[in-house]
């Protein structure tokens, strides 16, 4: 397996933009586009939310770190779950795979963002402001550690998030001729 595949990985946290930006990278590079969480849940037959409640968070964590080893290095975008850099072996698969991309975003707007819908179990909390302050902190240095580079999602359009992204890849391509 050679050191760094062809893919573009997305991670970053629940509301960083991953989805939709995923989508219109996929569309304009016209390349396939898989979403861990979809695959996860259509694989298990449940929502993340049920895997979460009727199994466990450690449940899904053992599927995304299967579902990782059978991704091939194949030109490709690959959304992520906003957990997948908690186990160590992920960030190294992670980086297997191709160039990962860090979505990041400050708290105020993944709030907002996330408040949106009420689909995110993790957040299902008392407090769920404070418990994504936690998370994002304990987070921050993950995502960093397994990223290329990040991309600041706060003030962007997806539209524009896909160019910048775009335009750091061609960078560190032209880098590395
Ligand atoms: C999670 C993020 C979710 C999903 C699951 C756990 C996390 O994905 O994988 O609820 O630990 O941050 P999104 O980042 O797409 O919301």
């Amino acid at each position: 397996m050679a050191e760094r595949g062809e893919a573009t990985v997305l991670i970053g946290f629940m509301g960083s933009g991953k989805s939709s930006v995923g989508r219109h990278l996929a569309r304009r590079l016209r390349l396939p586009r898989y979403d861990t969480d979809q695959m996860i849940s259509s694989q298990i037959g449940r929502t993340i939310a049920e895997i979460f409640e009727r199994d466990s968070e450690e449940a899904f964590r053992v599927a995304e770190t299967e579902l990782l080893r059978e991704f091939s290095q194949e030109a490709a975008i690959i959304v992520t779950g906003g957990g997948i850099v908690l186990r160590p072996e992920n960030r190294v698969m992670l980086r297997r795979l191709g160039r990962v991309v860090n979505l990041a975003a400050d708290e105020e707007t993944l709030f907002e963002r996330v408040s949106r819908r009420r689909t995110r179990p993790l957040l299902k909390t008392p407090h769920p402001r404070s418990t994504l302050r936690e998370l994002l902190r304990a987070r921050e240095p993950l995502y960093l550690a397994a990223a290329d580079f990040t991309v600041d999602t706060s003030a962007l359009r997806h539209e524009q998030v896909a160019d910048a992204i775009l335009a750091r890849l061609e960078e560190l391509e032209v880098n590395e001729r």
